[in-house]
């Protein structure tokens, strides 16, 4: 399924906002008769979004369907990131083509960020999409479908500053029952170069922190037991009783400013049992009260996604990342100050952007080499129309010199994959058990603390969602393996 030279991940599913299509079908029932299908693509935040689709759709008597052919509506829930990612989804629209030749009445919408980006000339260019919805206007979607069954096209695209969806309960998607992602705020205001997302999901905002922990603790009941905090840059997430509900926060003894410190120390007090992660940390943002709060609870997993881009300070510079080389390697020695060598970290790296001289590029090797990361997601860089790179700089650096520095990122990422997995050998690791390991269901798979995929025999009668100590035996450079111990 994956493209070796774009697109490389090596982290196991789950945290990290990037990268791959990910296919979210799966079925409910409202005892009506409309049937929604949808597929996400592009990074968990819109995977999240796509349950709270569900959950608007089904209030409307929409059951979800994992069968293409029994659906009533086509949502494909649409990424920007890169050219590629876009080229993806046109050619599923034109697969889906095929189907509504066979069932003309079956309505296609194409929602997310792609959907923002084209706006109305997604409806002139694929002809048989029906309706158009960019992140924030997913209320409007019973609406937009009712025009379409009345014979209009429809499209709404409007970004807005407060939208959140705080009070909607995602219906729950290709659930495994144990891991659920919570969407604690939108939209991104750093404004890097070379990324669209600014203008495919508008302004940050954050989301009420009282209808974030209330998420937690009703999946917790419902027997999660790993909750993902998303957004585009978690750490600046802030909520201000000024600027929302006073009255309400001062009842339920919100303090007056909530950052994410706060934030996840309050999810991290739902319950003990309940493991927290978060996605994605902004390294100018993350702050060492988010670390020694990480520090003081057991349950917030020891793993931070923290995306460098390049290891080039000048690079860094025309990227607009508001950091130096030296400054996040700074950050790094302070997250391992906090929180000891065992704490992961992960990060994303894009090759060949503009004027990245060969030097520059090995300072990108030589800040791996120091940093070792745990995973990695790695690109090479894709102009998008309209972002602050597109229009300052040309996109200069040759295909295959993008593409073979890419190569030289992922060789060393493997080896580095690798190397923090054999650190886990020999090791006891509390992992929660997910569900059946991939290959055989005689085999339990979970994560560790770090995010580290274990897979392991199913002895003791343990069951998915319960904690067990895995004593790890061996591992490839994406899985430990081990065995269940006392
Ligand atoms: N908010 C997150 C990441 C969002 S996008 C952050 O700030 O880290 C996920 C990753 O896609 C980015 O970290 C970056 O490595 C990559 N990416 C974004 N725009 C890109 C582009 N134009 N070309 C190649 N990779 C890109
Ligand atoms: Fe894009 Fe930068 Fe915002 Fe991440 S922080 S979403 S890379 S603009
Ligand atoms: Fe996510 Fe892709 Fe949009 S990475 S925010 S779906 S452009």
């Amino acid at each position: 399924m994956k493209n070796l030279i774009e697109d490389i991940d090596l982290l196991p599913p789950a945290t990290g906002a990037a990268a791959e299509p990910i296919k979210v079908t799966a079925e409910t029932s409202t005892g009506k008769n409309r049937k929604l299908y949808i597929e996400s693509y592009g990074c968990q935040m819109n995977f999240s979004d796509s349950e709270i689709v569900a959950s608007i759709l089904q209030k409307e008597g929409f059951d979800t369907t994992s069968d293409l052919a029994q659906a009533d509506l086509v949502f494909l829930n649409t990424c920007s990131i890169r050219e590629k990612a876009e080229q993806t989804v046109r050619h599923r629209l034109q697969q889906i083509q095929s189907f509504k030749k066979k069932k003309p009445e079956m309505l296609v919408g194409v929602l997310g960020c792609m959907a923002e980006r084209l706006k109305t000339k997604l409806l002139e260019e694929e002809r048989i999409v029906d309706l158009v919805a960019g992140p924030d206007a997913y209320r409007d979607l019973p609406k937009l479908v009712a025009q379409v069954d009345e014979g209009d096209k429809a499209v709404n695209t409007f970004l807005s500053r407060e939208e959140t969806y705080g009070d909607i309960t995602p219906v729950r998607l290709d659930t495994n029952g144990v891991t659920a992602f919570i969407s604690i705020m939108r939209g991104c205001d750093n404004m890097c170069s070379f990324c669209v997302v600014p203008y495919t999901r508008g302004r940050e905002r954050s989301r009420d922190p009282h209808s974030i922990v209330a998420e937690a603790k009703d999946l917790f009941s419902k027997g999660y037991r790993e909750v993902t905090l998303l957004g585009q840059n978690v750490d600046s997430y802030k909520w201000s009783e000024e600027e929302n509900n006073k009255a309400r926060l001062e009842k339920q003894g919100i303090d007056r400013i909530v950052n994410f410190a706060n934030l996840l120390e309050m999810v991290a007090l739902v319950h003990p049992d309940l493991r927290i992660r978060f996605s994605t940390s902004h390294p100018k943002d993350i702050t060492d009260d988010v670390l020694h709060v990480m520090a003081r609870y057991e349950n917030i997993c020891k793993y931070i996604h923290l995306p460098v881009q390049s290891g080039n300070s000048r690079i860094l510079e025309l990227m607009n990342r508001g950091y130096t080389r030296e400054w996040y390697l700074e950050k790094v020695n302070r997250i391992r100050e906090i929180l000891g060598p065992q704490c992961a970290i992960s990060s994303d790296m894009i090759t060949g952007f503009c004027t990245e001289t060969e030097t520059e590029h090995e300072e990108t090797l030589s800040l791996m080499d120091l940093v070792k990361y745990d995973y990695a997601y790695m690109f090479i860089y894709s102009e998008r129309p309209g972002t602050p790179a597109a229009k300052k700089f040309a996109d200069d650096i040759p295909n295959e010199i993008k593409t073979r520095r890419l190569e030289e990122v992922i060789t060393k990422q493997r080896a580095h994959s690798l190397l923090r997995n054999q650190q886990d050998v020999g090791t006891i690791q509390k992992v929660l058990i997910e569900g059946n390991s991939r290959r055989s269901d005689e085999h339990w798979q979970g994560r560790t603390s770090a995010n580290r995929v274990a897979v392991f025999a199913k002895t003791g009668n343990k069951n998915k969602g319960e904690y067990v100590n895995v004593l790890i035996e061996s591992c490839t450079g994406g899985t430990l393996i081990g065995r269940i111990v006392e």
